[in-house]
């Protein structure tokens, strides 16, 4: 196999990301968040392509000089394409496509969702991964959480996800976003609940809250969030310092409701295809409980669980350029 380098990009969202990838080796991985959507608890699609189109030229720049080469050495440029925003995987695309096209080299669509599930491959051993379909982490099962996504997947191949379930409302993401601004946190929410959760009494508000009980293997978060919403408004008529009083109660009991919520259905999941890899991907999977769930879950259960770095799991093009090597390697190109 000839040595190959691969530009990748993603900005399918608030993060303009750029990566390279040499031979199956992250040599960069540049994720650059606009801190713009702060100011308004949430992503603004059309301010988050104008910022795409003013960082992303500069962000993919600084992923080649820490990476330490020259886009002359690129073999081929992948970027994602879909799902996402459609402004912001515009300014991608369009970028990705001018790229590889004054460089006359390949362009490589990827899907955003292939990416956070494959990114449990990075640092997977290389003789491996050139195996392609053939690596042992395959058949694994990958839950899906991020701020757009709550899926449960059986990933066969690099080409082959089959979807088990997913969310019929509200992404888990997004419930900890908006539950975070009812408790007055800044956005995104989900990662100060995770950190303030790990100081408080998880026991203490969770039978307040519902739950939702849907058959098989999809979810719904609205009927919860809608709870914590008038949990709130009935407590604060009787003691307007409530969520002040009790923000880390409050918030290791949304935590444990929701982690109980996404775990119950994949380890139904797990029990019912008998898969011995679990695997998890997207930005909810850097939450701290998760991660300890999992790593209980797996043990009892005697699973190989793979969870990817932190700097993996929200969005970033690192997961992109791994992706991009199946098709790179056969030859596919847009
Ligand atoms: O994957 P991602 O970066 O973007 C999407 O494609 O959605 O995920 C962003 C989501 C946000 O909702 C954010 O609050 C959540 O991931 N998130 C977390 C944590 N870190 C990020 N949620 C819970 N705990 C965390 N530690």
């Amino acid at each position: 196999m000839d040595k190959f380098n691969i530009l990748a990009i993603e900005s399918s969202c608030d993060d303009t990301c750029a990566s390279v990838i040499s031979d199956f080796k992250i040599l960069s991985n540049v994720i650059n968040t606009q801190k713009i959507h702060k100011h308004f608890g949430g992503v603004v699609p059309e301010l988050a392509s104008r910022n795409h189109m003013y960082n992303i030229a500069s962000t993919v720049k600084e992923a080649l000089q820490i990476a330490n080469i020259d886009k002359k050495d690129l073999s081929a440029v992948a970027v994602t394409t879909h799902p996402g925003l459609n402004g912001p995987l515009l300014v991608g695309s369009l970028f990705a496509k001018g790229y590889s096209y004054g460089l006359n080299i390949p362009l490589i669509p990827i899907n955003h969702l292939h990416g956070h599930m494959l990114a449990n491959l990075i640092d997977n051993d290389i003789e491996q991964l050139k195996l392609l379909n053939k690596n042992n982490i395959f058949p694994f099962l990958c839950l899906v959480v991020s701020g757009g996504n709550s899926q449960i997947y059986i990933v066969r191949s690099f080409t082959d996800f089959e979807l088990l379930g997913e969310t019929l409302d509200d992404a888990i993401g997004e419930a900890y976003d908006k539950v975070a601004k009812m408790l007055g946190l800044e956005y995104p929410g989900g990662p100060k609940i995770d950190k303030l959760a790990q100081l408080g009494d998880k026991n203490k508000f969770k039978n307040n809250f519902s739950k939702a009980h849907i058959a098989g293997y999809n979810y719904s978060f609205s009927g919860f969030k809608t709870s914590v919403k008038y949990f709130l408004e009935d407590k604060l008529k009787e003691d307007k310092d409530f969520i002040n009083n009790n923000l880390n109660d409050l918030c290791a009991s949304v935590q444990e409701c929701l982690l109980n919520m996404i775990l119950e259905k994949f380890v139904l999941a797990i029990k019912n295809t008998n898969i011995k890899h679990i695997a998890i991907g997207g930005g909810v999977a850097s939450n701290n409980g998760l991660r300890l769930k999992l790593k209980e879950i797996a043990n009892n259960m005697n699973l190989t669980l793979h969870i990817p770095e932190r700097q993996y799991c929200t969005d970033n093009a690192a997961m992109i350029a791994i992706t991009s090597t199946y098709y790179f390697l056969r030859k596919y190109q847009d």
